[in-house]
């Protein structure tokens, strides 16, 4: 029964959970990578210094991978008006982290409930507790900036999907190498561009706890693919591929250069500052036909191309039916791990403890 919050929402799933009731440690890895992560834990009101300075005005996000300031119609803004453009914009983005990061919370406890081994329920935990911070932390850095806006359509349906899948992998899947892959690439890049000393310390931390959940996904799920049967392993990899392929449709294909599903925040956060969002769309189009390229700037991370797609093809989620349905949708399956391994947190070996602060 719902308790009727009015901004809340109620889901259904249909996610078998179990109890665990032998306490031996098989999995020796999941073990040391809950001990490293019970051990990295921070407190977002003692370790962040929120009393750094944020200037809205400043690029805050990896605007220029839209490429608005190369849009003449915001030459006819003015400078006030650019100014609120610039922090709404952040904002806007930052509230997609935020939303993406109680999913997180949510797919997180999931696991918890649902996974069958000791080990991997109490893992699951201690990323329970990093995604609640995250969502403590950027709430409240949005919160300096403007206001919190709605979650996309697009990242809702791709979350709602994996938060009611009927299988702990598939939640593995949608969240720690779907929506994280994603959010990794989108967290790298601003963590690189951004001109606010306190957005890069809150995102640097918050990398840190992403690249255990990165890992977790892979040491995890691999061996339980594996073991599968073949019908079971083909449900999981249709199951990869309906992820992929919404998430491709919804950011503008694997490129994001495609036609993007509209969001009404962005709408809002346009009529927020006093643009016309006609007016916008049509100047976006415009640039576009006159060559105003939106590129990405060198040295970004690709989500797709560098985390995404190999983190499916490394556990098994790629078969070679589903190869052949991403070749039909125009999704490459790239399978080159180095820009992933060089962002999880892959020595699950020895622990060295001194260089954990
Ligand atoms: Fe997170
Ligand atoms: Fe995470």
């Amino acid at each position: 029964m719902s308790r009727g919050n009015a901004s809340g929402e109620v889901l259904k799933t249909p996610m078998e959970i179990c109890w665990q009731f032998d306490y031996a440690i098989g999995i020796e890895k999941l073990r040391t990578l809950y001990t490293k992560a019970k051990r990295a834990q921070w407190d977002a009101d003692q370790r962040v210094d929120w009393e750094l300075e944020v200037d809205p005005s400043k690029p805050i996000v990896d605007e220029e991978s839209f490429g608005f300031d190369r849009i003449p119609f915001m030459q006819t803004l003015s400078q006030r008006q650019r100014e609120a453009f610039t922090a709404n914009v952040a904002a806007h983005r930052l509230s997609q982290f935020l939303h993406g990061e109680q999913g997180a919370l949510m797919t997180a406890s999931a696991l918890t409930h649902a996974v069958p081994d000791y080990e991997g329920k109490l893992y699951a935990a201690t990323q329970t507790m990093d995604e609640a911070r995250h969502v403590e932390a950027y709430d409240k850095y949005i919160h300096k900036l403007a206001i919190v806006y709605p979650i996309s359509p697009w990242l809702k349906e791709v979350i709602d999907t994996t938060l009611q899948a009927d299988h702990w992998v598939k939640i593995a899947i949608g969240m720690n190498m779907v929506v994280e892959g994603l959010a990794l690439a989108a967290f790298h890049n601003t963590r690189k561009q951004t001109t606010c000393d306190l957005l890069r310390e809150l995102t640097s931390l918050v990398l840190r706890d992403e690249s255990r959940h990165v890992a977790f996904g892979n040491l995890y799920t691999r061996e339980t693919i594996q073991d599968m049967h073949e019908d079971d392993r083909e449900d999981i990899a249709q199951f990869a591929f309906d992820v992929v392929k919404m998430m491709a449709e919804a950011t503008g294909g694997v490129d994001g250069r495609g036609r993007r599903k509209p969001d009404p925040g962005f709408v809002k956060m346009l009529e927020t500052v006093g643009i016309d969002p006609g007016d916008f769309i049509k100047s976006v189009i415009e640039a576009g036909q006159a060559g105003i390229k939106m590129e990405r700037p060198p040295g970004q991370i690709h989500s797709f191309k560098d985390l995404m797609m190999p983190a499916l093809v490394r556990v098994g989620a790629v078969t070679d039916r589903t190869r052949a349905l991403f070749k039909e949708e125009g999704i490459p399956v790239w399978d080159d791990l180095t820009v992933l391994e060089s962002m999880e947190d892959v020595d699950t070996g020895d622990i060295d403890f001194d260089q954990m602060s």
